[in-house]
């Protein structure tokens, strides 16, 4: 199994923090942003990791993480995005380094509270396709909504005005190779980004994509309000511990 830490784009919600560093280096409590999705990887027994970056800064990944030594890695691997396309675009980028194996990806402003490593076990022993994990949240139209019937989900819309629910879907994705032949069938949409969500719609079609429900707190740190909220659950979070 694979994991891949998405951390491109422009962070332009975060203007002007993003102005000259990209949002994945910015701190959340006492630590760069990115080290949360690389540590949630770690802690579901993924150790072959690659980091897909670009827009600013992209040296300092490079520069932060090296090696992945802090981490208790011995290896890390990087990719460059050119542009912005969207995550699905992003993804892509991962192809040769999947090189056929299954895989998580997290987006880079991800920070969850508990581990996924049950959720990556479920998925290990799914024969093919795509697993997401759906949270509860008070603002799903700013996320990818799924609705469910019968236990099943029946679609996933993208930061809908009107939401079927209130089950966002989270940026932790896992996905068999498949998913690099759904990327090249996208089309850009309104925004002109390829999206993730038509990635997972179209496993849904194919009657092969699983959810589970994420265990524990779970945020996106890529507005002000998200990131200052993640900000305060990892400082309550690492206050526990001590
Ligand atoms: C992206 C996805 C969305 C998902 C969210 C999770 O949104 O498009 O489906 O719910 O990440 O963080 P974006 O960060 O591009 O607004």
């Amino acid at each position: 199994m694979k994991g891949i830490v998405l951390a491109g784009g422009l962070g332009t919600r975060l203007f002007p923090l993003t102005k000259v560093t990209n949002k994945h280096l910015l701190p959340v409590y006492n630590k760069p942003m990115i080290y949360y999705p690389i540590q949630t990887l770690i802690d579901a027994g993924i150790e072959d990791i690659l980091i897909v970056t670009g827009g600013n800064s992209a040296g300092d990944f490079l520069r932060l993480l090296g090696n992945g030594k802090e981490f208790g890695l011995s290896h890390l691997s990087f990719v460059y995005q050119e542009g912005e396309g969207g995550i699905a675009a992003a993804l892509s980028l991962a192809e040769r380094f999947c090189d056929n194996d299954k895989m998580v990806v997290i987006l880079g402003d991800n920070i969850v509270e508990k581990s996924i490593k049950k959720e990556v076990e479920i998925y290990q022993k799914q024969e093919k396709g795509a697993r997401i994990l759906l949270k509860e949240v008070e603002n799903p139209g700013r996320f990818g909504v799924a609705e469910i019937k019968n236990g099943k989900i029946i679609r996933i819309v993208e930061k809908p005005k009107v939401p079927p629910s209130n089950l966002a879907v989270t940026g932790i994705y896992m996905y068999d190779s498949q998913v690099f032949d759904i990327i090249r069938t996208l089309k850009p949409s309104e925004r002109g980004e390829l999206e993730i969500t038509d990635v997972n719609n179209r496993y849904l079609e194919m009657g092969q994509l699983t959810y589970g429900i994420l265990d524990g707190w779970w945020t996106d740190a890529g507005t002000f309000d998200s990131l200052l909220k993640a900000n305060i659950l990892v400082a309550e979070k690492e206050k526990m511990k001590k």
